[in-house]
């Protein structure tokens, strides 16, 4: 985790770093920092807490300069504190820097350091950086920081100045995102787009194991052994209003309500005029013998993205008869999975940078296998390494809790089912017409669904005291249960749990009792009946039961206490409607209960530790 922005140039260098690092904080708010420099001194200003708190600091200490760094941290070595907040320094001062990252040998670098006589201010691994560029500096800071490279391990972005090299600043990248932002007289580091979108949309997107010396007039890119690689210019299309609230009362409202304009623009190029086919040929690098040789898949991921990934199963296994196996991407990596030479990888994640899911990506390329990534972010480490990409077109996600990236990574899992059932020869040309067809209706849907805002508003206000709530349903509704939970407990902070509706008589029937908020998902019509029985088990004990199901269904109204009606859409796409009521339930739990919406507790929107 952790936001870094770096800026050289002659603006009021303050309002670019903290310009730029609120629209990173979402990344970690903890605490935040900012080092300048200014008339040959460098001046360093931290505060734990969120960025306004740093903010409040920088009226009563104002900062100027030329140059300067910047960071929000989430902790993990060192409690959240003024001292451990980034930037570090060494003992003279003359050096600040800013990390996102572990460096795994710290303990070993700080007993050395500290024999030599460097006395450490912090608890964090990042200080031991500062200490070991003082001890190496040689004159010359990019030939320091490669020895310094050499001395480290684990993962970094790690952004450096000093007052000795007063025109330079140097990025470094293992394992940890890094861009330098491109102007004209002026340039700029961030871990990720959106900070420099205000100022530039050409960007140096740093690949793993190389540095950059950013210059007021140049950017010279190296790998870390200090060798010049040169660098293709990406041209960024999201504009900076796009990365912006919009009128919204959160970043959450506004992705929830971006979601139909995202369904279509995932949607687009990608399925052929007359509907006959899928079309990814300028994507995937596959041919049909490929495809038709794929034995199994095992699709790896993390939280809301894995979620997604048990829906993409069900309906690649109902088109394409190819079996799928969900997996965590934090238990994948370290369990010996069983893959044979036609197994295909498909990791799916929004940032393109969760580590568990990246390292799991990196292992299976390492066992010869092909990997296909899919996620929302260009340039991203998921992106650049994956063997073949799919994009979800969601634009940037900036709420920590997952919505329009969600319903972006079923559409894409939809149209991969689709064609390999297509390149396999399972799905006749009737039934292709059908699905696509039904995948080209969804943006209108989602767009119907959203009118149930109100309803939820009033619901989630009346429940906001709620201890514990119970999602329920069958099939893909079961997988839709479980990211209902997940948005719940992740932004209101009320304990919620998903059930396979035919499975709460084997233990969790004991806890519902009067008044137990249920909320129970009905769109599989072949289960219809089955969900129906078990939402009467619960309204046996005298749960309180929101039942969510396609418009008309009147048997459904007489057996719960509410219902939401959702547009009609083949059952096999209905998640990708279903979930929106679900995301709108949580988000207004979360106002009613006063919680920071967009950056919950605890938690930070890109997971880049283990
Ligand atoms: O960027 P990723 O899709 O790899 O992130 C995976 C999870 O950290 C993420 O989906 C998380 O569960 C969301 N905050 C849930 O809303």
């Amino acid at each position: 985790m952790c936001g870094i922005v770096g800026y050289i140039g002659n603006r009021n260098v303050k309002d670019v770093v903290i310009g730029g690092l609120a629209k990173l904080e979402y990344r970690g708010y903890d605490s935040a920092g900012i080092a300048t420099l200014d008339n040959d001194k460098v001046t360093v200003v931290k505060s734990v807490g969120r960025l306004t708190n740093l903010e409040k600091k920088l009226e009563a200490n104002p900062v100027s300069g030329h140059l300067g760094i910047g960071h929000t941290r989430w902790a993990t070595h060192g409690r959240p504190s003024d001292e451990n907040a980034h930037p570090h320094q060494d003992c003279s001062g003359r050096f600040a820097i800013i990390h996102n990252g572990i460096i795994e040998n710290y303990l070993s670098l700080r007993e050395e350091l500290q024999a030599k006589g460097h006395q450490f201010r912090s608890e964090t691994d990042t200080e031991v950086v500062a200490h070991l560029i003082e001890e190496l500096y040689n004159g010359d800071l990019l030939s320091t920081m490669v020895a310094v490279g050499k001395r480290i391990t684990g993962a970094y972005a790690l952004v450096v100045m000093t007052k000795d090299e007063p025109d330079t600043i140097i990025a470094m990248r293992k394992a940890s995102p890094l861009i330098v932002g491109l102007g004209e007289g002026e340039n700029f580091i961030a871990s990720d787009i959106p900070a420099v979108l205000e100022y530039t949309r050409k960007v140096y997107v740093l690949d793993d194991g190389e540095m950059a010396v950013v210059r007021k007039d140049s950017v010279e890119c190296y790998t870390l052994a200090g060798e010049p690689v040169t660098k293709e210019v990406l041209n960024v299309t999201w504009d900076a209003v796009a990365a912006e609230r919009g009128g919204y009362a959160h970043f959450m409202l506004k992705e929830i309500h971006e979601q139909p304009k995202a369904i279509r623009d995932t949607l687009t190029g990608r399925i052929a005029s007359d509907l006959s086919r899928v079309v990814l040929d300028e994507e995937v690098n596959w041919s049909r013998d490929f495809v038709k040789a794929i034995d199994r898949i095992h699709i790896v991921a993390c939280g809301t993205s894995w979620h997604a990934g048990l829906v993409g199963k069900s309906v690649i296994e109902k088109l394409a008869r190819i079996p799928v196996d969900v997996e965590i991407a934090s238990e994948y990596r370290y369990r010996d999975p069983i893959q044979t030479d036609n197994t295909l990888i498909i990791v799916i994640s929004q940032s393109g940078e969760t580590a568990d899911t990246l390292a799991a990506l990196r292992d299976a390329k390492a066992r010869g296998r092909r990997v296909l990534g899919i996620t929302n972010v260009v340039g991203s480490s998921v992106a650049r390494e994956a063997d073949d990409v799919l994009i979800t077109r969601a634009g940037p996600e900036i709420a920590v809790a997952s919505t329009k990236a969600y319903t972006t990574q079923l559409v894409v899992l939809y149209l991969l089912a689709v064609y390999f059932g297509q390149e396999r020869g399972l799905l006749g040309e009737d039934q292709v017409r059908d699905i696509l067809a039904g995948l080209h209706d969804l943006p209108q849907a989602a767009e119907e669904v959203l009118d149930a805002a109100p309803q939820l508003e009033k619901f989630a206000e009346e429940w906001k005291d709620a201890h514990d709530t119970f999602f329920i349903g069958r099939g893909v509704d079961y997988f839709l249960s479980m990211e209902g939970a997940l948005k719940l407990k992740e932004i209101s902070y009320i304990h919620a749990e998903a059930y396979a509706a035919g499975e709460l008589k084997h233990g969790t029937l004991a806890l519902i009792t009067d008044g137990v908020p249920v909320i129970a998902l009905v769109t599989q019509t072949d289960l219809y009946e089955k969900t129906l029985s078990n939402i009467k088990e619960v309204k046996a004990r005298d749960a309180f039961v929101l039942g969510v199901t396609f418009v008309g269904d009147e048997a459904l109204r007489k057996s719960v206490d509410e219902v939401i009606y959702l547009p009609r859409t083949m059952p096999l796409l209905s998640p990708i409607v279903t979930v929106i009521p679900l995301q709108l339930l949580a988000y207004y739990a979360a106002v009613a209960r006063g919680n920071d919406v967009d950056k919950p507790r605890n938690l930070a929107k890109s997971v880049t530790v283990e």
